[in-house]
């Protein structure tokens, strides 16, 4: 099976650093050490409170990443006009609300479609691969499909919270399997840890996974590079033919 990428979201290792609003952790320090413990690309959300991510740090990740970098948004025009100037490899949409603890849910394609359309448009005129974060559903997967999307990534929290949920990992299955017959490149993430990983890591289509929470926890233990080689091998050992 072919090698998924794993791109490690560093948002917490800010979260760190904002509750003493000093400089340290660098998340920018975090990201060098990810990729060179294996990472294929850093993901960072810019939200639009700056609760973690400032503007500061994703000008220095633009400019200083050895692998691809994931710039999760929401998709207003100010971040669309950050996203155009700074042109990360990737772009991934999320709906934000103010008051959420994380990105609790996927975007809702029916709710605005004539704006994440025009935000398709001005990512994908500057060269970005559009991914939208969405729940495994394939209505909502065909939906992504028909705003023009190059991308989704398929939100794994109903998986991970349910551990073991045979219907939420079928779901996954089901949604993975329809994206990539209409074309989607198709990603997954959250609430992904290298105890859950395995079932998900092991969809053929699933091209890439983002994972945060989990590494940056772990890393408090065993340090960051070792979070993420532990991550890679259980994707790894997940792929391998058995
Ligand atoms: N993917 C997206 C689109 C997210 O919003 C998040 C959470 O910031 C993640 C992946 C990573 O989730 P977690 O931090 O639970 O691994």
């Amino acid at each position: 099976m072919k090698r998924q990428r794993l791109y490690i979201n560093i948002d917490h290792i800010a979260t760190v650093r904002q509750a003493r609003r000093g400089n340290e952790p660098d998340p920018i320090e975090g990201a060098a050490i990810c990729e060179r413990a294996g990472a294929d690309g850093i993901t960072a959300h810019l939200r639009e409170d700056r609760r973690h991510i400032q503007d500061d740090d994703v000008e220095r990740l633009a400019t200083s990443l050895t692998t691809d970098f994931n710039l999760e948004m929401a998709c207003t025009d100010e971040m669309l006009s950050i996203a155009e100037r700074l042109r990360p490899r990737e772009a991934t949409l999320v709906p934000e609300r103010r008051q959420e603890i994380t990105t609790e849910g996927g975007l809702d394609l029916t709710r605005d479609p004539a704006r994440l359309t025009e935000g398709i448009k001005r990512l994908n005129a500057a060269g970005i691969r559009t991914s939208l974060f969405i729940s495994p559903d394939l209505e909502t997967v065909t939906a992504a499909r028909k705003l023009g999307a190059t991308a989704i990534e398929l939100h794994t929290g109903a998986f991970a919270h349910a551990a073991g949920d045979p219907a939420a990992l079928e779901a996954l299955r089901d949604a993975s399997r329809h994206g990539a017959s209409i074309g989607l490149a198709v990603h997954a993430g959250h609430g992904l840890t290298v105890g859950n990983v395995g079932p998900v890591a092991a969809i053929p289509e699933i091209e890439e996974l983002n994972i945060g929470h989990s590494v940056v926890s772990r890393a408090i233990f065993v340090g960051l590079a070792e979070a993420v080689r532990e991550l890679r091998k259980a994707m790894d050992d997940a792929r391998a033919p058995s």
